[in-house]
Protein backbone atom coordinates (compact mmCIF):
# COMPACT_ATOMS: atom_id res chain seq x y z
CA UNK A 1 0.00 0.00 0.00
CA UNK A 2 0.93 3.57 -0.86
CA UNK A 3 2.43 5.40 2.19
CA UNK A 4 1.95 9.09 2.39
CA UNK A 5 4.38 11.03 4.18
CA UNK A 6 2.61 14.84 2.34
CA UNK A 7 -0.53 15.51 1.40
CA UNK A 8 -2.11 18.81 0.08
CA UNK A 9 -5.04 20.48 0.32
CA UNK A 10 -7.36 22.98 -1.85
CA UNK A 11 -10.56 24.68 -1.86
CA UNK A 12 -11.67 25.22 -5.40
CA UNK A 13 -14.97 26.47 -7.04
CA UNK A 14 -17.87 28.50 -5.75
CA UNK A 15 -16.85 29.02 -1.87
CA UNK A 16 -18.81 27.91 0.94
CA UNK A 17 -19.50 28.75 4.49
CA UNK A 18 -17.99 25.49 6.13
CA UNK A 19 -14.97 25.22 3.74
CA UNK A 20 -12.47 26.56 6.28
CA UNK A 21 -13.98 23.78 8.91
CA UNK A 22 -13.12 21.08 6.68
CA UNK A 23 -9.74 22.62 5.60
CA UNK A 24 -8.82 22.26 9.42
CA UNK A 25 -10.09 18.97 9.79
CA UNK A 26 -7.94 17.39 6.78
CA UNK A 27 -5.27 19.30 8.28
CA UNK A 28 -5.28 17.99 12.39
CA UNK A 29 -6.48 14.65 11.25
CA UNK A 30 -3.41 14.02 8.46
CA UNK A 31 -1.00 15.91 11.27
CA UNK A 32 -2.44 13.32 13.71
CA UNK A 33 -1.13 10.18 11.43
CA UNK A 34 2.52 12.21 11.14
CA UNK A 35 1.44 13.06 7.73
CA UNK A 36 2.44 16.76 6.79
CA UNK A 37 -0.58 18.66 4.78
CA UNK A 38 0.13 21.71 2.29
CA UNK A 39 -2.32 24.11 1.51
CA UNK A 40 -2.75 25.02 -2.30
CA UNK A 41 -3.89 28.40 -2.81
CA UNK A 42 -6.50 29.27 -5.39
CA UNK A 43 -7.75 25.69 -5.86
CA UNK A 44 -6.39 24.14 -8.91
CA UNK A 45 -4.61 27.30 -10.35
CA UNK A 46 -2.61 27.49 -7.16
CA UNK A 47 -1.20 23.73 -7.79
CA UNK A 48 -0.56 24.57 -11.39
CA UNK A 49 1.49 27.95 -10.49
CA UNK A 50 2.84 26.25 -7.16
CA UNK A 51 1.49 28.85 -4.93
CA UNK A 52 1.17 26.41 -1.78
CA UNK A 53 3.19 26.93 1.84
CA UNK A 54 2.71 24.34 4.81
CA UNK A 55 -0.50 23.73 6.84
CA UNK A 56 1.09 23.36 10.79
CA UNK A 57 -1.18 22.57 14.08
CA UNK A 58 -1.59 26.26 14.60
CA UNK A 59 -1.92 27.93 11.17
CA UNK A 60 -5.50 26.18 11.19
CA UNK A 61 -6.28 27.75 14.45
CA UNK A 62 -9.60 30.01 14.49
CA UNK A 63 -10.82 29.37 11.19
CA UNK A 64 -13.29 26.91 12.10
CA UNK A 65 -15.93 29.62 12.52
CA UNK A 66 -14.45 31.66 9.71
CA UNK A 67 -16.88 32.35 6.45
CA UNK A 68 -15.01 32.27 3.19
CA UNK A 69 -11.95 29.94 2.58
CA UNK A 70 -8.74 30.90 3.52
CA UNK A 71 -6.73 29.04 1.30
CA UNK A 72 -8.83 31.07 -1.55
CA UNK A 73 -10.64 29.90 -4.47
CA UNK A 74 -10.83 29.94 -8.48
CA UNK A 75 -12.71 28.29 -10.91
CA UNK A 76 -9.62 27.11 -13.56
CA UNK A 77 -10.88 26.85 -16.97
CA UNK A 78 -6.67 25.52 -17.56
CA UNK A 79 -7.17 22.34 -15.12
CA UNK A 80 -10.05 21.40 -18.21
CA UNK A 81 -6.47 21.56 -20.34
CA UNK A 82 -3.91 18.52 -21.00
CA UNK A 83 -1.14 21.06 -19.91
CA UNK A 84 -2.68 22.67 -17.17
CA UNK A 85 -3.22 18.60 -15.87
CA UNK A 86 0.48 17.92 -16.50
CA UNK A 87 1.96 21.22 -14.65
CA UNK A 88 -0.98 20.40 -11.48
CA UNK A 89 0.88 16.80 -11.87
CA UNK A 90 4.50 18.13 -12.08
CA UNK A 91 4.00 20.67 -8.95
CA UNK A 92 3.00 17.01 -6.91
CA UNK A 93 5.77 15.18 -8.11
CA UNK A 94 8.49 18.10 -7.19
CA UNK A 95 7.05 18.78 -3.72
CA UNK A 96 6.04 15.30 -2.71
CA UNK A 97 2.63 15.29 -2.66
CA UNK A 98 1.25 11.70 -2.39
CA UNK A 99 -2.06 12.72 -2.35
CA UNK A 100 -5.07 15.25 -2.42
CA UNK A 101 -8.50 16.22 -0.54
CA UNK A 102 -10.07 18.40 -2.93
CA UNK A 103 -13.49 20.64 -1.28
CA UNK A 104 -15.88 22.00 -3.76
CA UNK A 105 -18.28 21.00 -6.50
CA UNK A 106 -18.64 18.92 -9.16
CA UNK A 107 -16.00 20.63 -10.90
CA UNK A 108 -13.70 20.19 -8.07
CA UNK A 109 -14.14 16.00 -8.21
CA UNK A 110 -13.45 16.29 -12.14
CA UNK A 111 -10.40 17.75 -11.24
CA UNK A 112 -9.83 15.39 -8.55
CA UNK A 113 -11.17 12.37 -11.01
CA UNK A 114 -7.98 13.71 -13.94
CA UNK A 115 -5.68 14.15 -11.16
CA UNK A 116 -6.18 10.42 -9.72
CA UNK A 117 -6.21 9.18 -13.20
CA UNK A 118 -2.59 10.41 -13.85
CA UNK A 119 -1.29 9.42 -10.80
CA UNK A 120 -2.21 11.53 -7.60
CA UNK A 121 -4.94 9.69 -5.31
CA UNK A 122 -7.68 12.28 -4.57
CA UNK A 123 -10.39 12.62 -2.28
CA UNK A 124 -13.11 15.13 -2.86
CA UNK A 125 -15.37 16.77 0.10
CA UNK A 126 -18.75 18.00 -1.42
CA UNK A 127 -18.27 22.15 -0.13
CA UNK A 128 -21.23 23.86 -2.22
CA UNK A 129 -24.37 25.94 -0.86
CA UNK A 130 -26.28 24.51 -3.77
CA UNK A 131 -26.51 21.04 -2.26
CA UNK A 132 -26.24 19.74 -6.02
CA UNK A 133 -24.50 16.83 -5.06
CA UNK A 134 -27.02 13.82 -5.72
CA UNK A 135 -24.72 11.35 -3.84
CA UNK A 136 -24.55 13.34 -0.43
CA UNK A 137 -27.81 14.32 1.27
CA UNK A 138 -26.14 17.58 2.10
CA UNK A 139 -23.16 19.38 0.93
CA UNK A 140 -20.90 21.90 3.47
CA UNK A 141 -22.59 25.40 2.70
CA UNK A 142 -26.02 24.36 2.50
CA UNK A 143 -27.08 24.61 6.16
CA UNK A 144 -25.30 28.28 6.23
CA UNK A 145 -27.18 29.43 3.25
CA UNK A 146 -30.59 28.33 3.75
CA UNK A 147 -30.33 30.00 7.13
CA UNK A 148 -28.98 32.93 5.77
CA UNK A 149 -32.04 32.79 3.19
CA UNK A 150 -34.63 32.27 6.24
CA UNK A 151 -32.77 35.43 8.13
CA UNK A 152 -33.28 38.25 5.50
CA UNK A 153 -36.43 36.57 3.86
CA UNK A 154 -37.91 36.83 7.27
CA UNK A 155 -36.68 40.74 7.43
CA UNK A 156 -38.08 41.16 3.96
CA UNK A 157 -41.25 40.02 5.39
CA UNK A 158 -41.03 42.48 8.49
CA UNK A 159 -41.12 45.17 5.87
CA UNK A 160 -44.10 43.97 3.44
CA UNK A 161 -46.07 43.73 6.45
CA UNK A 162 -45.54 47.38 7.32
CA UNK A 163 -46.41 48.59 3.80
CA UNK A 164 -48.87 45.73 2.79
CA UNK A 165 -46.14 44.86 -0.10
CA UNK A 166 -44.93 41.64 -1.77
CA UNK A 167 -41.28 40.49 -2.02
CA UNK A 168 -39.80 38.37 -4.40
CA UNK A 169 -36.52 36.61 -3.83
CA UNK A 170 -34.18 35.18 -6.24
CA UNK A 171 -31.46 33.12 -4.24
CA UNK A 172 -28.73 30.95 -5.72
CA UNK A 173 -28.51 27.44 -6.35
CA UNK A 174 -27.90 26.96 -9.96
CA UNK A 175 -29.52 24.17 -11.55
CA UNK A 176 -31.36 23.05 -7.99
CA UNK A 177 -34.16 24.46 -5.57
CA UNK A 178 -33.36 23.17 -2.88
CA UNK A 179 -32.83 26.36 -1.04
CA UNK A 180 -35.32 28.48 -2.52
CA UNK A 181 -37.78 25.38 -1.15
CA UNK A 182 -36.36 24.58 2.52
CA UNK A 183 -35.93 28.44 3.08
CA UNK A 184 -39.60 28.93 1.24
CA UNK A 185 -40.93 26.53 3.57
CA UNK A 186 -39.38 28.11 6.52
CA UNK A 187 -40.63 31.68 6.15
CA UNK A 188 -43.82 30.19 4.69
CA UNK A 189 -43.35 32.08 1.57
CA UNK A 190 -46.51 32.54 -0.50
CA UNK A 191 -44.96 31.16 -3.45
CA UNK A 192 -42.48 28.67 -4.03
CA UNK A 193 -40.29 28.43 -7.49
CA UNK A 194 -37.78 25.83 -8.72
CA UNK A 195 -36.71 24.23 -11.52
CA UNK A 196 -37.92 20.62 -10.42
CA UNK A 197 -41.35 21.63 -10.64
CA UNK A 198 -43.78 23.38 -12.66
CA UNK A 199 -44.94 26.53 -12.00
CA UNK A 200 -48.10 28.56 -12.29
CA UNK A 201 -47.70 32.22 -12.33
CA UNK A 202 -51.78 33.44 -13.25
CA UNK A 203 -52.73 30.56 -9.50
CA UNK A 204 -49.74 32.63 -7.57
CA UNK A 205 -51.32 36.23 -8.44
CA UNK A 206 -54.63 34.70 -7.41
CA UNK A 207 -53.65 33.36 -4.61
CA UNK A 208 -51.91 36.67 -3.67
CA UNK A 209 -55.37 38.34 -4.68
CA UNK A 210 -57.52 36.00 -2.23
CA UNK A 211 -54.67 36.79 0.79
CA UNK A 212 -55.28 40.07 -0.27
CA UNK A 213 -59.19 40.10 0.18
CA UNK A 214 -58.92 38.40 3.72
CA UNK A 215 -56.52 40.83 5.63
CA UNK A 216 -52.75 38.82 4.85
CA UNK A 217 -50.31 42.16 4.31
CA UNK A 218 -47.27 40.65 3.55
CA UNK A 219 -46.16 38.00 0.58
CA UNK A 220 -43.46 36.53 0.26
CA UNK A 221 -42.43 34.69 -2.74
CA UNK A 222 -38.75 32.68 -3.40
CA UNK A 223 -37.31 32.10 -7.06
CA UNK A 224 -34.15 29.97 -7.40
CA UNK A 225 -32.38 30.92 -10.00
CA UNK A 226 -32.29 27.61 -11.79
CA UNK A 227 -35.37 28.88 -13.62
CA UNK A 228 -34.02 31.50 -15.59
CA UNK A 229 -31.98 34.84 -14.55
CA UNK A 230 -35.08 37.17 -16.10
CA UNK A 231 -37.52 35.22 -14.56
CA UNK A 232 -38.42 36.71 -11.19
CA UNK A 233 -37.83 40.23 -11.85
CA UNK A 234 -40.36 40.02 -14.25
CA UNK A 235 -42.67 37.73 -12.36
CA UNK A 236 -42.24 41.08 -9.90
CA UNK A 237 -44.02 43.09 -11.80
CA UNK A 238 -46.26 41.16 -13.16
CA UNK A 239 -47.53 39.97 -9.33
CA UNK A 240 -47.77 44.30 -9.09
CA UNK A 241 -49.93 44.49 -12.52
CA UNK A 242 -52.07 41.42 -11.89
CA UNK A 243 -52.94 41.90 -8.42
CA UNK A 244 -52.04 45.33 -7.53
CA UNK A 245 -50.54 44.58 -4.77
CA UNK A 246 -47.11 46.76 -4.90
CA UNK A 247 -44.32 44.27 -5.24
CA UNK A 248 -40.15 44.58 -5.08
CA UNK A 249 -37.59 42.05 -6.22
CA UNK A 250 -34.67 41.24 -4.58
CA UNK A 251 -31.64 39.01 -5.82
CA UNK A 252 -29.57 37.45 -2.76
CA UNK A 253 -27.12 36.16 -4.80
CA UNK A 254 -23.69 35.90 -3.45
CA UNK A 255 -24.68 37.43 0.09
CA UNK A 256 -25.72 33.68 1.17
CA UNK A 257 -22.49 32.51 -0.31
CA UNK A 258 -20.36 34.64 2.88
CA UNK A 259 -21.01 34.56 6.98
CA UNK A 260 -19.98 32.47 9.46
CA UNK A 261 -20.83 28.82 8.85
CA UNK A 262 -24.20 26.86 10.99
CA UNK A 263 -23.11 24.52 13.76
CA UNK A 264 -24.40 22.18 11.42
CA UNK A 265 -22.17 22.90 8.73
CA UNK A 266 -18.90 23.18 10.83
CA UNK A 267 -19.71 19.62 12.29
CA UNK A 268 -20.23 18.33 8.49
CA UNK A 269 -17.30 19.71 7.53
CA UNK A 270 -15.32 18.25 10.76
CA UNK A 271 -16.19 14.76 10.48
CA UNK A 272 -16.08 14.88 6.57
CA UNK A 273 -12.40 16.25 6.60
CA UNK A 274 -11.74 13.55 8.90
CA UNK A 275 -12.85 10.90 7.58
CA UNK A 276 -11.46 11.86 3.60
CA UNK A 277 -7.68 11.61 5.53
CA UNK A 278 -8.89 7.82 7.00
CA UNK A 279 -9.96 6.96 3.29
CA UNK A 280 -6.81 8.73 1.66
CA UNK A 281 -4.55 7.11 4.01
CA UNK A 282 -5.93 3.76 4.06
CA UNK A 283 -5.10 3.54 -0.21
CA UNK A 284 -8.26 4.55 -1.11
CA UNK A 285 -9.27 7.80 -4.15
CA UNK A 286 -11.38 8.60 -6.95
CA UNK A 287 -13.86 9.14 -3.75
CA UNK A 288 -16.14 11.87 -2.82
CA UNK A 289 -17.42 11.50 0.90
CA UNK A 290 -20.60 11.98 1.34
CA UNK A 291 -23.57 12.13 4.41
CA UNK A 292 -26.15 9.49 3.54
CA UNK A 293 -29.09 9.43 6.49
CA UNK A 294 -26.93 10.21 9.10
CA UNK A 295 -23.47 7.97 8.26
CA UNK A 296 -20.25 9.21 6.59
CA UNK A 297 -19.73 7.23 3.72
CA UNK A 298 -17.66 7.60 1.24
CA UNK A 299 -18.86 7.12 -3.11
CA UNK A 300 -16.64 6.50 -6.27
CA UNK A 301 -16.22 9.76 -7.99
CA UNK A 302 -16.97 8.38 -11.32
CA UNK A 303 -20.35 7.16 -9.97
CA UNK A 304 -20.87 10.44 -8.00
CA UNK A 305 -21.27 12.41 -10.81
CA UNK A 306 -23.06 10.31 -13.08
CA UNK A 307 -25.28 9.83 -10.66
CA UNK A 308 -25.91 13.81 -10.69
CA UNK A 309 -26.09 14.10 -14.50
CA UNK A 310 -28.91 11.41 -13.99
CA UNK A 311 -30.37 13.21 -11.52
CA UNK A 312 -30.40 16.52 -13.54
CA UNK A 313 -31.88 14.89 -16.85
CA UNK A 314 -28.32 15.56 -18.12
CA UNK A 315 -27.83 13.42 -21.03
CA UNK A 316 -25.54 10.28 -20.08
CA UNK A 317 -23.50 8.30 -23.14
CA UNK A 318 -23.40 4.53 -23.00
CA UNK A 319 -19.88 4.37 -22.96
CA UNK A 320 -19.99 6.62 -19.82
CA UNK A 321 -22.36 3.61 -18.36
CA UNK A 322 -20.51 1.33 -19.73
CA UNK A 323 -18.40 1.02 -16.59
CA UNK A 324 -20.90 0.62 -14.23
CA UNK A 325 -22.17 -2.65 -12.79
CA UNK A 326 -25.85 -3.43 -13.53
CA UNK A 327 -26.04 -2.75 -9.65
CA UNK A 328 -24.15 0.33 -9.50
CA UNK A 329 -26.68 1.75 -12.62
CA UNK A 330 -29.62 0.75 -10.73
CA UNK A 331 -28.47 2.65 -7.72
CA UNK A 332 -27.21 5.67 -9.54
CA UNK A 333 -31.03 5.56 -11.17
CA UNK A 334 -32.98 4.93 -7.54
CA UNK A 335 -30.72 7.59 -6.19
CA UNK A 336 -31.58 10.50 -8.83
CA UNK A 337 -34.97 9.24 -8.37
CA UNK A 338 -35.00 9.15 -4.53
CA UNK A 339 -33.62 12.88 -4.81
CA UNK A 340 -36.57 14.30 -7.12
CA UNK A 341 -38.86 12.09 -5.28
CA UNK A 342 -37.91 14.11 -1.92
CA UNK A 343 -37.95 17.72 -3.52
CA UNK A 344 -41.37 16.59 -4.99
CA UNK A 345 -42.83 15.75 -1.38
CA UNK A 346 -41.21 18.66 0.15
CA UNK A 347 -43.10 20.63 -2.32
CA UNK A 348 -46.75 19.26 -2.04
CA UNK A 349 -46.01 19.71 1.72
CA UNK A 350 -45.84 23.36 0.98
CA UNK A 351 -48.23 23.95 -1.24
CA UNK A 352 -50.57 22.81 1.89
CA UNK A 353 -49.03 24.51 5.08
CA UNK A 354 -47.76 28.08 3.18
CA UNK A 355 -51.40 29.89 2.00
O1 LIG B 1 -22.28 26.85 -7.16
C1 LIG B 1 -22.38 27.86 -6.26
C2 LIG B 1 -22.93 29.12 -6.88
O2 LIG B 1 -22.97 30.11 -5.88
C3 LIG B 1 -24.27 28.97 -7.58
O3 LIG B 1 -25.34 29.00 -6.66
C4 LIG B 1 -24.23 30.15 -8.52
O4 LIG B 1 -25.03 29.90 -9.65
C5 LIG B 1 -22.79 30.22 -8.91
O5 LIG B 1 -22.05 29.55 -7.90
C6 LIG B 1 -22.25 31.64 -9.01
O6 LIG B 1 -20.93 31.57 -9.43
P1 LIG B 1 -19.87 32.76 -9.38
O7 LIG B 1 -19.28 32.76 -8.02
O8 LIG B 1 -18.87 32.40 -10.39
O9 LIG B 1 -20.62 34.04 -9.64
Amino acid sequence: MKSFRKIGVLTSGGDAPGMNAAVRAVTRAALAHGVEVIGIRRGYSGLIDGDLSPLRIRDVSNILNKGGTVLYSDRCPEMLTVEGKQKAIETCKSLEIDGIVACGGDGTFRGARALTELGIPCIGIPCTIDNDITSTDNSIGYDTAMNTVMDLADRLRDTCESHARCNVVEVMGRGAGDIALNAGIAVGATGIIIPEVPYNDDELCEKIKSGRRIGKRNFIVLVSEGVGSDYAPALAKKIQAVTGVETKFARLAHVVRGGTPTLRDRVLATKMGHFAVEELLLGKSNLVICERHGDIVSTDIAYALTADKLNKGIAVTEEEMAVFSDEEKAGMHALAKERRDDIKALYSIAEITNI
